[in-house]
């Protein structure tokens, strides 16, 4: 088999930057990096290993597996490294009783080369090499094929990948496509051009914008790229192909998991994200189908209602000046465009040893940066959302702050609570939090778009007797500024003099452009004082 795939699989490769397959193509052991050395040192010992080829990572790509996608999932699972043996060898070397290869001894004509073999095995327990290691990881014995990407990956991932998938055994089918036949430049070069050159980078999570990897051009890679999947019929699974680019994009950026936008919905409270998963394991509560690529029904999801936060669905991490955050994906937002305020929130000098209401919590983008590095004693944390909730709780026990969840105390309790320096998230409506911390707020962030009026009134209450900060975040179209600060000014006026009988000082002391939201709509901060 691997005699009659090599022809074809040699027209494949003629832009790749792969050598010609020689007619005795390299045999390699595969073995999981932990014991790559026990497996080096037994193959060395018994005369097996080629000393003419390089020992290399298999993410390296110095060399590629043809038959990657028969063992594509327990590839994945490890690190392996490239072992080369001679290639004369392998029956010997696959045999029960195989001993050390005696090259003076035994006969090694070349009608006994590996080729007579199938294409890969996994290496049986009961031979000498099976035991070479006192792990149970498992072995390959496999043609691989030396590859001459032995240049620097590039330092965009996103061109390194271009370079490197056309490498591998899958991408080397690109030459193939009408797409990339007669193009003047390389394959990966082409292949770059069409890929996303926008995305959210973050620890373990990628997050590409909605049209990536969508287009009529997109639709007929992959489905040409999934009709050469494996005729092996033990393989179970359908989509190997794509997943495996998926895989090797997952690889090249260093992340687990990746996903492409579905823009909010507008009017979804919950601020929920809709996501297409494209790679990792989302967890037990979430059906992956691909469904973009099979046209099979949209992904199901479990309501985050009466859900069990504690089981394991996908949680990405970040750390944003110096301060860690985590949330699930499928399930809460990440507004990475906030940055610019988070950082003015943690430079800001006047929450020394205050008390902060954070109305609308999110994960901690303002929560988080308050304890850490504007200083505040204490942080009231209203957060409706029971997902990021988890997050913002995940994401304080992260940054090593004390954290608890507040859903049915009493304000005795939560005043007994808040003694010590903690964030105290008060799952729900926050309009219902408010008797909890009313009259003991220096600041009360108000930060939910296009407007958190529905706020103002609890806002004014959480204040303290002698007044405070509020910080009004809204979505104002160019233009409105004026009239809007004015409006803030005088509903503000009237929910004071309701709360104390006063001659109260309310002053717009610095208003901050955070984002362009949409053409021509602004996300603004207005920092009121009142006293
Ligand atoms: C825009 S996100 C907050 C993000 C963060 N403050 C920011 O500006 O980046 C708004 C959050 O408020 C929560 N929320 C909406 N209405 C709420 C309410 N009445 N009480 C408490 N939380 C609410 C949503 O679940 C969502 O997590």
């Amino acid at each position: 088999m691997v005699e009659e795939s090599l022809g074809v699989f040699w027209s494949l490769t003629k832009n790749t930057g792969m050598e010609r397959p020689n007619q005795a193509m390299p045999w390699a052991v595969l073995a999981p990096s932990n014991c790559a050395k026990q497996v080096k040192i037994w193959l060395e010992e018994h005369g097996y290993r080629d000393n003419k080829l390089k020992i290399s990572p298999l993410a390296r790509q110095q060399y590629v597996i043809e038959d990657f996608d028969a063992h594509a999932t327990a590839l994945h699972a490890f690190d392996y490294v490239v072992i080369p043996v001679l290639s004369y060898c392998c029956h010997s070397l696959l045999a029960s009783d195989s001993g050390p290869y005696d090259s003076t001894t035994t006969e090694h004509p070349k009608d006994i080369h590996a080729g007579s073999l199938p294409p890969s095995h996994p290496v049986p327990q009961n031979t000498p090499l099976g035991q070479a290691t006192d792990s149970n990881y498992p072995l390959f014995l496999l043609p691989v094929i030396k590859t001459s990407a032995s240049t620097k990956p590039h330092n965009n991932p996103m061109r390194a990948f271009a370079q490197l998938y056309p490498t591998t055994p899958f991408g080397a089918h690109l030459a193939w496509y009408d797409v990339f036949v007669g193009s003047e430049e390389d394959v990966g070069t082409a292949l770059f051009h069409i890929l996303p050159n926008k995305w959210e980078h973050y620890n373990n999570f990628c997050l590409f914008p909605d049209d990536a990897f969508k287009s009529t051009t997109w639709d007929r890679l992959f489905e040409t790229l999934a009709s050469h999947r494996s005729t092996d019929t033990s393989s179970s699974s359908t989509d190997l192909p794509i997943q495996n680019f998926f895989h090797h994009l997952a690889h090249t950026f260093r992340v687990t998991h990746l996903a492409r936008k579905i823009n909010i919905p507008k009017d979804d409270v919950l601020r929920r994200p809709e996501i297409d998963p494209l790679y990792g394991d989302w967890g037990p509560d979430y059906t992956h189908h691909l469904f973009h690529f099979y046209r099979q029904p949209t992904h199901h999801m479990v309501p985050p209602v009466n859900h069990d936060l504690q089981t394991e669905t996908f949680w990405a991490h970040t750390v944003q000046n110096n301060v860690h955050y985590t949330w699930a994906p499928l399930h809460t937002m990440f507004s990475a465009g906030n940055i610019s305020e988070k950082l003015r929130v943690a430079q800001s000098p006047n929450f020394r040893s205050g008390v902060v209401v954070d109305m609308y919590a999110g994960i901690g983008y303002f929560t988080l940066p308050y304890m850490l590095h504007a200083g505040a004693s204490l942080v009231h944390a209203c957060e409706l959302n029971p997902w990021s909730v988890e997050g913002l709780r995940r994401g304080a026990e992260l940054n090593g702050l004390k954290v608890r969840v507040v859903q049915e105390a009493t304000r005795e309790e939560v005043d007994a609570m808040g003694q010590e320096r903690i964030i105290l998230i008060h799952q729900g409506d926050n309009a219902k939090a408010v008797y909890r911390f009313e009259n003991t707020a220096d600041h009360v962030n108000l930060g939910l778009i296009p407007s958190s009026e529905a706020a103002w009134p609890g806002a004014v209450k959480a204040l303290k007797p002698e007044g405070g900060w509020l910080h009004v975040h809204v979505n104002l179209g160019v233009g409105e500024e004026i009239a809007w600060q004015a409006h803030l000014l005088r509903s503000l006026e009237t929910l004071l003099n309701a709360k104390i009988n006063k001659k109260w000082i309310l002053d717009i002391v610095h208003l901050e452009r955070v984002k362009s939201f949409a053409p021509k709509v602004y996300h603004w901060v207005a920092d009121v004082h009142a006293s």
